[in-house]
């Protein structure tokens, strides 16, 4: 992968008009995707074509998705709890399954989700990947996930290692120790090599230290969108600070449906390197229109 450009910025501002512009320019240098991550897709509408969870070729060299949040959601979940039943097999008797119906709403999992779909995304072939993202709430929580994850996995390896030191402990003294489930005679792990909890835990760190260096890495661009109103800027530039308190720079600003300089614009100018891209007479929609865009930014 050459180079991932990440769009971010407030509802309705042009996030997926301006990435579906930008991906058809960057499709004239190399093979791209451009996926949608926003549950509320609307990719589909600006190329005028209809999109689904599998890339599909929009034009030349470009392929399009809309990520189906949902499917991944319920696909992420039973994963997890077929993890789980593996390696806790006496919670057999909680019955996990009836949880997953209800699972599906903890707060939490739609990001993490999201955040999946990024590692296969990354891992894919091709020169350019264009992420149109959900507006910056969301964003920002799943861009910031890789960071607080690795967070968490470092107290519960340490927490799961005290564990094994205490049973490797208990087993010197008086023996292996088994249990007993469905008559089935289970021994529990004292090793960190064979332990699966930490086996797992290991395989997480890994993922999340690889989309955290491609997010804070020389190979991403974030682009923040914007139009000239005060609430996309302030809200702009809160996503701005936040991402960089986790090692994440925006490196352009596209002031989009831009009309004349006014107050906003000189303070959104000072943020750094802009492009403007100007109100049009129609909304930009199929492809014609949307080439037209794209003749308009230099990315
Ligand atoms: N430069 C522009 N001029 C006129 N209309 C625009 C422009 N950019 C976007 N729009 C329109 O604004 C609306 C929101 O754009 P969209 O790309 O869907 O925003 P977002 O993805 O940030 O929610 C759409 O109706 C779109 O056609
Ligand atoms: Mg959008």
């Amino acid at each position: 992968m050459e180079r991932v450009y990440i769009f971010i910025g407030k509802g309705g501002v042009g996030k997926t008009t301006c990435s579906a512009a930008v991906a058809l320019k960057l499709a004239q240098k190399g093979k791209t995707l451009i996926a949608s991550l926003d549950p509320a897709h609307n990719l589909g509408d600006v190329y005028g074509v209809k999109l689904s969870g599998k890339p599909k070729e929009v034009s030349s060299n470009l392929h399009a998705v809309e990520v189906d949040v949902d499917e991944l959601t319920k696909r992420y979940l039973t994963r997890t709890v077929n993890k789980i039943k593996g390696m806790y097999t006496y919670l057999k008797v909680l019955n996990l399954d009836k949880y997953i119906e209800s699972l599906k709403y903890s707060p939490g999992i739609e990001e993490y989700s999201i955040l999946e779909s990024l590692i296969d995304l990354f891992s894919a072939d091709y020169d350019y990947i264009i992420l149109d993202m959900p507006p910056t709430g969301l964003t920002v929580k799943v861009l910031t996930l890789p960071h607080t994850t690795l967070l968490w996995i470092e107290k519960l390896a340490k927490l799961r290692k005290d564990i094994l030191a205490r049973r490797m402990t208990i087993e010197s003294i008086s023996g292996k120790k088994c249990v007993v489930i469905d008559g089935k005679k289970i021994e529990l792990p004292v090793s960190e090599e064979e332990d699966p909890i930490l086996k797992e835990l290991n395989q997480k760190e890994e993922q999340m230290d690889f989309v955290k260096s491609i997010l804070t890495g020389k190979k991403c661009s974030i682009i923040l969108v914007m139009n000239p109103e005060a609430l996309s800027l302030f809200e702009g530039e809160r996503a701005i600070k936040t991402l960089r308190n986790f090692g994440m720079n925006v490196s352009k600003v596209i002031i989009n449906k831009f009309v004349e300089d006014n107050e906003v614009t000189k303070k959104i100018i000072q943020i750094g390197p802009t492009l403007k891209i100007p109100l049009l007479e129609r909304e930009p929609r199929g492809m014609d229109e949307l080439i037209k865009v794209s003749q308009m930014v230099e990315i």
